[in-house]
């Protein structure tokens, strides 16, 4: 199911990140803050378990998160997005998948994945600012299933319906979650008005 996530601390900094004039140190920040954003509205419904504690004023029952969470970014650009997520669940452990799309056929090519030990039995979050034609984020899903994990969420800041139609087809039992849904993918597969290439932008490489 696709989520879009409407908030209008989310459309102002992720409008910030969008302008041409921002530079690597603000888009970052911005990032981050939006992937803070995010997740306290996707983990609003995450269940929790009864624990018992002392407080300075005795005992009481309080809450933990039941499950372990684990992020998973797409190599590069996913990279960017683990700090505003830890923020909230500085607990959270991270796993990794590289992937690059061929500039010219738009297909994901895998180079790298590591992931922590307790994946199959935590939430994962998997981890993408950008969902153009959504292969690379159907791919790494595959990878995270091969794992045996079976609750894996996709996160990303801008997708288009193309990228959401191809995960949801591939990978139905993953909901989907957005900060804003654009209008299409251009001839060269970048989104518009998107916020152009997300790794070159986090990591000032262009
Ligand atoms: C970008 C982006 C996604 C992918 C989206 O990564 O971060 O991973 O493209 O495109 P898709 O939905 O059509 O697969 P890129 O391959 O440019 O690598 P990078 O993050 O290393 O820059
Ligand atoms: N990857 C990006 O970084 N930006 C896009 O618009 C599409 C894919």
């Amino acid at each position: 199911m696709l989520h879009v996530i409407d908030h209008p601390v989310i459309k102002h900094k992720l409008t910030i990140m969008r302008k041409t004039i921002t530079g690597t140190k603000d888009f970052r920040q911005n990032l981050d803050e939006i992937g803070s954003l995010m997740t306290y509205e996707i983990t609003k419904n995450f269940p929790t378990r009864d624990v018992k504690i002392t407080t300075p004023m005795g005992e009481t029952i309080g809450k933990e998160l039941d499950k372990d969470v684990v992020l998973v970014p797409i190599l590069r650009a996913g990279l960017g997005m683990v700090s505003g997520i830890q923020q909230l669940i500085p607990t959270a452990k991270v796993g990794h998948v590289g992937l690059y799309r061929d500039e010219e056929t738009l297909e994901p090519h895998f180079y790298y994945a590591k992931f922590p030990p307790n994946i199959a039995n935590s939430t994962v979050l998997v981890v993408d600012p950008m969902l153009a034609t959504g292969g690379s984020a159907t791919a790494a899903i595959d990878y995270v299933k091969k794992t045996g994990a079976t609750d894996i969420k996709l996160v990303c800041l801008v997708g288009v319906q193309e990228g959401i139609d191809a995960v949801e087809k591939a990978h139905p039992d993953v909901d989907i979650y957005l900060a804003a849904k654009d209008e299409y993918l251009n001839e060269i597969g970048y989104i518009v008005p998107g916020l152009g290439d997300a790794g070159d932008r986090i990591f000032g490489t262009k």
